[in-house]
This record gives C-alpha cells, structure tokens and sequence, in this order.
C-alpha cells in the first residue's frame, strides 16, 4: 500500500463503517487507539449528526480515522413497482402499527453537503460506497490531504476507481455483511447469486489495477486476515467482527442474532432497502425477498420506520439483522481487545514473531 496510507494505522486492519447503527465514535476511537483504523459511518445522517461524530471521535483519539459517505442513486426505480411493495407491506404496517415511510424521501443522502463539510473540515480518510465519485471530487480530497477510498465488487469498477483518481480501493467479496457496494444496481440482476467471493475478486482486481487494496467479506479471524495479504490485498475490512463489540451501538437484537441458533444462514436480499445487502435469513426476508424491487433508496425509506418498530417491541424477526457469512464466528469483546486477539492470530498464521508484521509502521 502506498506508504501514505500504511503509515495510518500499525495493523492491517480497518473496522468497516456501519451504517443504521454500529458505528459510533466509541467503536471508531477504540479501534483507532488499538493500532486498526476505526471508521465513522455518514449513510443515511444528516450533515450535522456526521459532523457532531467526528467532532466527539476527534475528542476521544488523536489518532487517524476514516468517514464513508454514500454516492447519489440514479432515479432508476420504477415508481409503480414501489407502488406495489408498499402494498404488499401493509399487513406490516398494521402488523407493527406503523406507516410506512415515504419512499421519496431524496435519493442523494446529502451527499454535497456532506462533501462540503469534510473539504472545509478534513479526515484522514474518506471513503466512498455504491459507486466513484468524478475526477474533481477526488483531487479535491488528495488537495485537503485526505486519502480516499472507493468501495468495488468487480474489476471494472476498480479500473473506474483508477481512473477518477482514487488512493486505494475497498475490494468487497460476496461475503460480506451489509450492502453490496456495486456501483450500478442492475434491476435484472438476480441479486442472490451475483457477485464473486472475495480470494478470486482480489486477485482479479490486483491484476487489473495498480492500487493498494483493502480487502472485505467474510473476515472474522487473524488466520483470514494473513489469507489476503498473502493473496494480495494490503489490509483487511472487517464489519460484522466489529458489529458486536461492546462499543458498537448495533441493537443488542442484532448482536445477539449473530450467534443465536436460530439464525442459521445469510443472504442476499433487496427487502428492506431496494439494494442488494447480506443480512440473517428472516421472517421478513422469506416472506418479501422474492418479489422486493430494485428500488433504493425508495425501499429504505418505505421500510426504516418498520424496522424501527420491530426493534422497539424486540422482535428481530422484522429487523435488518445485516451479516455476514462469518457471523458465527462473532466474538464479543471490547473493540480494542479485538484488534490485538486479530493482530496475534494474523502474526501467528503469518509465521511471524508477534507484533513485527512488517509492513506495520514503527
Ligand atoms: C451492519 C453493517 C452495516 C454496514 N454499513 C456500511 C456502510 O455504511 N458503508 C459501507 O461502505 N459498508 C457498509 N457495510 C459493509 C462493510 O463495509 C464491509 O464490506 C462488510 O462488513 C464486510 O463483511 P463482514 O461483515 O463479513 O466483515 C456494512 C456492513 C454491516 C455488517
């Protein structure tokens, strides 16, 4: 990795921004003051409440840290198949007794002004989910002095992220927890087969650019770290690992479903926000997977207040329980004791003497 980045964390190791809960600055600051880089979601808040968490992490660490940042969705959904859903959540609605959101609610996520804000304010660094932002935006960040980042799933949108400029990409394999940050959403798709597992998507996009890349899906153990370094990737991205750590501000639901036994397995589903994302197979998942649209971020809105509802009576059954395929193997402990079992686990499998991974800044 480009020794700029490198000399940003001690370990190869970055907490993955969460979005909808579990990010918070506690996590970001623990796992930052550890030796990883811990991150700070800015999906789906306003300006403000971004710009109040990077105020309270930069309280808690002086150490660096990362802000993601959703891209603006084209206005590719088609209003009548939302129309649809949303009839087809009613019994939901009743069920919970919740309206459901308006599914027009802006398809941008303040992306401009969240951008304004993090020019006039630097971070270490920025990164970008669900597509690559222009050429002037990257320069813009590179001129503050802010390394970025943009999320791929294949090597296409790596040679875009080359192209317009970016520091290093965020390979994310099919496994991963969360939403699939592919920069176009094809509508035909079959969103619960597409993808590529992350050791084939690392090499392909090693082979295809010549960036620095921090690998994602799937990670949950030191011994899988040192797997994709050795395959090529520069650091690892680890979200669901983080998800029930107990600084994370994830629903206590949700970080208990990730070893409970009635959660047997993950998928991919467009149900609860219009975008493919790995979640715990669900009441709600069975029931609205097969026929939900592609349709973000109209589905988020339609849905967040059920959600919301279904957190509140504690029934997870009707909750977003976002995962990925490591889940079982969740490991709950401080953020920052996480980081140091990993870092040992990665030394250990790497064959090395503990604490001396070389590309490690002294
Ligand atoms: C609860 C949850 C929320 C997520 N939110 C975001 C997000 O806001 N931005 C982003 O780039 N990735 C997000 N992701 C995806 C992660 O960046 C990463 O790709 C994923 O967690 C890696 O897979 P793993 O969960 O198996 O470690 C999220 C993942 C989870 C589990």
């Amino acid at each position: 990795m480009s020794s700029a980045l490198t000399d940003l964390f001690r370990y190869p190791i970055v907490q993955a921004p969460m979005a909808g809960g579990a990010s918070c600055p506690q996590l970001a600051a623990a796992v930052s003051a550890a030796g990883g880089l811990g991150f700070l979601a800015a999906g789906y808040k306003t300006p403000e409440a971004m710009y109040e968490e990077i105020k309270q992490l930069r309280g808690l660490t002086g150490h660096p840290f990362g802000v993601n940042v959703f891209m603006p969705q084209p206005a590719t959904a088609d209003p009548a198949a939302v129309e649809v859903y949303a009839e087809q959540l009613s019994g939901e609605a009743s069920w919970y007794e919740t309206p459901l959101g308006d599914p027009d609610s802006g398809n941008d996520d303040a992306y401009e002004v969240k951008l304004a804000i993090l020019l006039e304010d630097p971070v270490p660094v920025v990164s970008f989910t669900f597509g690559c932002p222009s050429r002037a935006v990257l320069e813009a960040f590179a001129g503050a002095g802010t390394r970025t980042v943009v999320t791929v799933t294949s090597p296409a949108e790596a040679q875009a992220a080359e192209r317009a400029g970016a520091d290093a990409v965020c390979v994310q394999g099919i496994e991963a927890g969360g939403h699939q940050g592919t920069h176009f959403d094809d509508p035909h798709a079959d969103c619960t087969a597409a993808g590529l597992g992350l050791l084939s998507l690392i090499t392909l996009v090693r082979e295809a650019v010549p960036l620095p890349v921090i690998a994602a899906g799937g990670l949950m153990r030191g011994a899988q770290i040192a797997a994709v370094l050795a395959a090529g990737a520069d650091a690892a991205q680890l979200g669901t690992a983080f998800l029930v750590c107990h600084e994370s501000a994830a629903h206590p639901l949700h970080k208990r479903a990730m070893t409970d036994s009635l959660f047997t397995r993950t998928e991919l589903t467009r149900a609860f926000t219009g975008r493919p994302a790995r979640g715990l197979v669900n009441r709600f998942m069975r029931e609205h997977g097969r026929y939900a649209p592609a349709a973000y971020p109209q589905l988020q809105h339609l849905t967040a207040g059920l959600r919301r509802a279904a957190a509140k009576v504690g029934d997870p059954q009707g909750m977003s329980l976002w995962a990925g395929q490591g889940h079982r193997l969740a490991r709950e402990m401080p953020a920052g004791r996480l980081v140091e079992v990993l870092a040992a686990e990665m030394d250990n499998a790497l064959g090395s003497v503990p604490g001396t991974w070389t590309g490690a800044a002294s």
